[in-house]
């Protein structure tokens, strides 16, 4: 088989290094890739960006692609699903209509209401500045203010504050400051406790949950200072007990694909359920329509199945009577980035001690902002990489992951200290 994987971060490289594995593919191509996939067995990176469907549809015909997985939100939204599929292409995803559970967070509030699914209370959305600035004359904080559409992650803001809630105002509304993502806002009630990420494989009617995972956001230890696409996550997440799982699949993610459909929106594709955990209960934070970056980091290497038939399934609608079969040993992913990040940063640092990380056991390097210059590995992005470790429990891994990030460095290189950490306090250690 040949397979295109659309996306360039640490999330498509540990999609290309798992289907790579499968004895039924003979070809990957990555759109456009990083420089890490380009050098994976069977892959070939291709420069079509994720958002330029048209070129995608036309290279997927002329290579004959059988079957296309998305990574990143974007394309989705814009219906590469619809239009692939429209030419007879298999792909991994949801419609236009149903990516809207993450293209629209008002779209997905309301559907969360019309089914009842548990989330943080809505207290409103607007279009206009200065009825909005009124509204947040009137509220009890803290309140939790997000831009409408697409803003890569960073247009949610925790206000504690009038000030804080003016400030998003007026950037997301007056100022642009996610383009037209912000033109519409929303504000909803926060929630305490703890966050957990659970993903599911779904072909519109069946579920297939994957392994629960924890991401970590904000870019220092201990959760403080700004959100960034995620500095390292852990897979199994504990806090996400059997009970906990079966009630997000029970109350949540049941009611989601089956209302989807009800809608006549049916949800085929990887369902991402972020949720608070508080007092034995979830409520949803947010759904993605994608893999997590960098969730699938830590979830796909723990998976023993072959992952293109699955894959294939959900994009038939044949996921029915499959189950998936997961490595016990936890994983845990330490992102290294540049200095600075999320703010301001520069590029083009060498990356040093690759081969010796690559070469520890049961360490995956992922890159996501690398590239080659001069037959060299240099930082080209904010994420530079990921370096994920399995071991024989959670202890063993965070220091097998840490082992490995010692081994790298680069100018101005960056790394939370404390991944997992919040794992080891449910073990009896
Ligand atoms: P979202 O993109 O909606 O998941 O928001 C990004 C991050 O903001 C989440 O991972 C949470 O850390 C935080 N967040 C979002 N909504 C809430 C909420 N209602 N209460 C507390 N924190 C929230
Ligand atoms: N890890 C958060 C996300 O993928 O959106």
């Amino acid at each position: 088989m040949k397979i295109l994987v659309i996306g360039s971060g640490g999330r498509e490289h540990t999609l290309v290094w798992k289907i790579g594995k499968s004895s039924l593919v003979k070809q990957i191509f990555c759109a456009p890739g990083n420089a890490g996939t380009n050098r994976l067995p069977k892959c070939e990176n291709v420069n079509i960006k994720p958002t330029e469907l048209d070129k995608l549809l036309a290279f997927a015909l002329f290579k004959e692609i059988d079957l296309t997985v998305v990574g990143p939100e974007d394309p989705l939204v814009m219906g590469i699903v619809d239009l692939f599929t429209a030419n007879g292409l298999a792909i991994v995803g949801p419609s236009q209509r149903a990516a809207e559970l993450e293209g629209s967070k008002i779209f997905s509030k309301e559907f969360m209401l019309r089914h009842n699914i548990p989330t943080a209370e809505y207290l409103g959305d607007f279009d206009s500045c200065l009825r909005a600035l009124a509204f947040v004359d009137g509220v009890k904080f803290p309140i939790v203010a997000k831009a409408d559409g697409l803003a890569a992650g960073k247009g949610v803001k925790v206000c504690h504050t009038i000030t804080e809630a003016r400030e998003f105002i007026d950037e997301a509304m007056a100022g642009r400051k996610f383009g037209m993502a912000g033109a519409k806002i929303l504000f909803e009630e926060f929630l305490d406790g703890e966050e957990a990420s659970l993903l599911y494989f779904s072909d519109g009617e069946n579920i297939l949950p994957m392994a629960s995972s924890q991401d970590h956001k904000p870019v220092n230890d201990n959760d403080e200072g700004l959100n960034t696409g995620g500095m390292g996550a852990y897979s199994p997440a504990p806090v996400v007990t059997p009970k906990i799982a079966e009630q997000v699949m029970r109350d949540i993610t049941v009611p989601t694909i089956r209302g989807m459909a009800q809608e006549g929106r049916p949800y085929r594709g990887i369902l991402y359920v972020g949720v608070m955990i508080k007092d034995g209960q979830a409520k949803v934070l947010e759904f993605n329509a994608r893999f997590g970056d960098p969730e699938t980091q830590v979830i796909l290497p723990r998976l023993k199945n072959d992952i293109v038939p699955v894959l294939m399934r959900v994009a038939t609608g044949t996921l029915k009577g499959l189950t998936l079969d997961w490595d016990p040993r936890p994983a845990v992913c330490v992102v290294m980035t540049s200095g600075g990040y999320p703010g301001p940063y520069t590029k083009g640092h060498v990356i040093t001690g690759l081969e010796q990380a690559e070469q520890m056991g049961d360490v995956i390097i992922t890159h996501a902002g690398t590239a080659l210059k001069d037959g060299k590995i240099v930082t080209n992005g904010g994420r530079v990489l990921g370096v994920t470790a399995m071991d024989r429990d959670m202890l063993m891994t965070i220091l097998a992951a840490y082992n490995a990030v010692e081994l790298i460095n680069w100018e101005g290189a960056h790394y939370r200290q404390d991944i997992g950490r919040k794992a080891l306090k449910y073990l009896k250690i």
